[in-house]
């Protein structure tokens, strides 16, 4: 359904120096770096899957959805969504997609929500019976009509984005693609759209291509991953296989006592080699341990031993921790001075 083959894009970043000396300076030298966004990423996602498209910030995300759904071009290699090419054929591309920029309004900031919507059947030609059954998911959902008539420039930030979302959905698009779907939304709006994506993909089987910030989405959302890292896929496969290659896992407990925090965790970091402890507000104790020297249950069993312990589990891996693990400490975006 998605393919990308290849697919780099470059941007030209002019160095400005300071002061009116400067600007003219620059006018004249036009002295650049060259930023590269997309690094020959290839990938393919079949018809149905619930995509997440992973990176840190500046690794190139939303560059990568904007040459999917046709707002750029690529510098090179090329994109296809449903056998079009996004950047040629925008128009027959966009009667496929449905797509929400959440940094980036997709709707006509003057005109209200319900205004928007009728001129967006007309454009996608939608039938009486499918705009209204998609209308009455949406105000179920999404709460749609406490929008009422506001333009759309004076919604706050949730409020667009329950519009924004039923925009992208109204048409019953085959792919959505979703960059930043749930800023600005409370946790209970959140839990919405996460069971509304999952809803749409389950009764059309719709490709889901989302990026998010907050992780919960991801996993409530996809089973698939794309991890990005300075514009290059670093990992592509299922949640769950991306989990597994966690190197550290963590072991909490709570435990009688009364030993300093700094006493503990001396006393941990010192008896299990490659450990690191924090403790928290409520003295409870977190062991990160690398998974290629302990096993929880070895942790486990040293820490019964020596504490008077209260509580304690070995959760597994998360998403937080693995993707820290893959891109932690770099820097977002190369760029190379020319
Ligand atoms: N229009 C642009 N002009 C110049 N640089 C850009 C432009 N858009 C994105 N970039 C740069 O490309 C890199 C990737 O950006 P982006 O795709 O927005 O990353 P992400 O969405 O993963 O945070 C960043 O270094 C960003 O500054
Ligand atoms: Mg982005």
């Amino acid at each position: 359904m998605i393919r990308a083959e290849g697919l780099s894009k470059t941007f030209r970043r002019y160095e400005r120096e300071p002061g009116v000396l400067g600007s003219l300076r620059t006018l004249f030298s036009r002295r650049h770096t060259t930023v590269t966004a997309v690094d020959e990423v290839s990938f393919e996602v079949s018809a149905g899957t619930r995509v997440a498209y992973l990176g840190a910030n500046g690794a190139g995300k939303s560059t990568t959805v904007k040459l999917l759904t046709g707002v750029t071009t690529p510098t090179s290699g090329r994109c296809t969504v449903d056998g079009i090419e996004p950047y040629r054929e925008r128009v027959r591309n966009s009667g496929n997609i449905g797509v929400v920029f959440g940094h980036r309004s997709q709707l006509w900031w003057d005109l209200s929500v319900p205004d928007s919507f009728r001129i967006l059947k007309h454009i996608y030609d939608i039938d009486e019976a499918a705009y209204r059954r998609n209308l009455s998911l949406f105000r179920d959902v999404l709460d749609i009509d406490a929008l009422g008539n506001t333009p759309i420039r004076e919604l706050s930030l949730g409020q667009r984005m329950r519009a924004e979302i039923a925009a992208s959905l109204l048409h019953t698009p085959a792919v959505v693609f979703w960059d930043e779907p749930t800023i600005g939304l409370d946790l209970v709006l959140k839990e919405a759209v996460r069971a509304l994506a999952n809803q749409i993909n389950r009764e059309h089987g719709t490709t889901i291509f989302l990026t998010s910030h907050d992780i919960s989405d991801i996993s409530a959302i996809c089973d698939q991953v794309l991890v990005v890292d300075q514009g290059r896929i670093v990992h592509q496969g299922t949640l769950a296989a991306l989990l597994r290659t966690a190197r550290h896992r963590a072991v909490h407990f709570d435990h009688r006592g009364d030993e300093s925090p700094g006493q503990v965790a001396a006393r941990i970091e010192e008896a299990l080699t490659g450990t690191s402890v924090s403790i928290d507000d409520q003295r409870r104790v977190t062991i990160s341990f690398p998974v290629d020297r302990l096993t929880a249950r070895e942790v486990l069993t040293w820490v019964l031993h020596r504490f008077d312990v209260t509580d304690c589990f070995a959760p597994e891996p998360d998403l937080q921790t693995v993707l820290r693990e893959i891109y932690g400490g770099r820097q977002p975006a190369r760029s190379t001075a020319e």
